[in-house]
């Protein structure tokens, strides 16, 4: 599989080459002459994670196109074919029966078009009409121009969707002096969504000044792109918004529904990770899908941004869900950067785990989404440690005897007097 190279940019960047260390609009440092290094193989591998994914080797950041196809789990994933640190980014993809236990495959998009010629960042799939997945991906055109760009299964009998093939009309949505989008904050579409009306919307992370803005696109045929006047959403002071996600919960239960559902049944969330932050928060509201705006319940309005709620407070990051119509739940996906230093990355030859997948639903106040790992992982579970009840206090120490700490996985069942239990 070819990789075009970006060498040729090289005598562009050269005077500002002299650390390696290149700043660039997204969120990572590019370090150009560390991309290509392979890692030490005689390095032991004490923190290779046993049951989190990632693939064999090398750099990964956000998950991609998550999808459930003729049985198989489908991920797609930022990652670097050549290295342990950010750079000549492309597709990877990996299959599943269960969420846990994953298959790399060849990778599904890299550049080959002028539309992503120097890039091919997140996106989302769509199952359209007739069970048939379209990808729809951030380029980066030869311009350096962020731009919006699909992709189709070449073979739809193939459950392994080995293959995909690129529009000739990509791109199919970009940065023009009429509509004013800044060609540098322009990227991450999400999944499409049906309104009543019969067209298709999505949504794509941008900001102006620091307003950050999801801003609305819909289509007939999914071809075809028009910008909506308003964005779905934005808010004042919060920056670039980075991958997106958008879709419905109902306001009973813990079923997941499709993502087009609109009815007095479910409420709507917004997800947006800050770029500024570098952490994913989450907004519940009203989704009015004549006006196509979204209006967040009170205690989300924008001058909260602190108080906003965040899916997870360790290191996690550009998230994103899909409906999983087999088992009809709701799956969240995130990237924990987990932040060794570049040279570690390089010595141990991987940087980048996504967490285990979580079923995620509202809770019953209507205030909060409630998230669990997936029911798969349970499957992993050998050699249970039982406790008795036990009140923790802070700060007490509380040691387990007989297991290893590299592979333990706590379960803990935490009740709260702010909550009717969390259950
Ligand atoms: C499509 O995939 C099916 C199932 O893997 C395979 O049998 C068939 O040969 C493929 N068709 C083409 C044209 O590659
Ligand atoms: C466009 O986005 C880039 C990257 O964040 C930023 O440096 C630039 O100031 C933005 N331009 C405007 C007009 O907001
Ligand atoms: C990832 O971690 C590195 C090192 O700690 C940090 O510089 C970078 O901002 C982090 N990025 C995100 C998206 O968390």
């Amino acid at each position: 599989m070819t990789i075009l190279s970006t060498m040729w940019l090289m005598p562009l960047f050269t005077f500002i080459y002299v650390n390696g260390i290149l700043p660039i609009e997204a969120t990572h440092h590019v370090y150009r002459n560390l991309q290509s290094l392979s890692s030490d193989d005689s390095f032991k591998q004490p923190y290779r994670t046993a049951y989190h994914f990632q693939p064999p080797k090398n750099w990964i950041n956000d998950p991609n196109g998550p999808l459930s196809y003729k049985g198989l789990y489908h991920l797609f994933y930022q990652y670097n074919p050549k290295g342990a640190v950010w750079g000549n980014i492309v597709w990877a993809h990996s299959v599943s029966t269960d969420l846990v236990n994953w298959t790399p495959l060849d990778p599904a998009i890299f550049p080959s078009q002028p539309s992503d010629i120097n890039g091919c960042w997140s996106g989302s799939a769509t199952i359209l009409h007739g069970n048939k997945p379209a990808i729809l991906y951030t380029g980066i055109d030869p311009m350096n121009h962020q731009v919006q760009n699909i992709a189709y299964p070449k073979n739809l009998s193939d459950p392994f969707l080995r293959e995909w093939i690129k529009s000739p009309k990509n791109p199919l949505m970009e940065p023009t002096s009429e509509n004013k989008i800044n060609a540098s904050s322009f990227r991450d579409p999400t999944s499409g969504w049906l309104g009543k009306d019969g067209n298709w919307r999505i949504i794509i992370g941008s900001k102006r000044n620091t307003r950050g803005i999801a801003i609305l696109y819909k289509s007939k045929d999914f071809i075809n792109w028009i910008k909506s006047k308003h964005p779905l959403h934005s808010a004042k002071g919060t920056g670039m918004w980075e991958c997106p996600d958008f879709f419905p919960v109902l306001k009973i239960g813990r079923f997941g529904v499709d993502t087009s559902l609109n009815s007095d049944d479910v409420r709507h969330v917004l997800k947006v990770s800050l770029d500024d932050k570098k952490h994913d928060y989450y907004l519940i509201g009203t989704y009015n899908d004549e006006k196509d705006k979204f209006v967040p319940d009170k205690g989300f309005e924008e001058e909260n941004i602190e108080q906003i709620l965040r899916y997870d407070y360790g290191k996690y990051y550009a998230s994103k869900t899909f409906f999983d119509d087999g088992k009809n739940r709701r799956i969240l996906l995130g990237w924990v950067n987990e932040s060794s230093s570049v040279a570690d990355d390089i010595k141990k030859g991987w940087s980048g785990i996504h967490t285990i997948p979580r079923t995620i639903w509202l809770h019953k106040s209507g205030k909060q989404l409630i998230q669990w790992p997936v029911v798969e992982v349970e499957k992993l579970r050998v050699n249970p440690v039982k406790w008795p009840t036990k009140i923790l206090k802070g700060g007490e120490l509380f040691p387990i005897n007989g297991v290893t700490a590299a592979q333990v996985s706590y379960v803990f069942f935490y009740y709260h007097k702010s909550y009717n239990a969390i259950f």
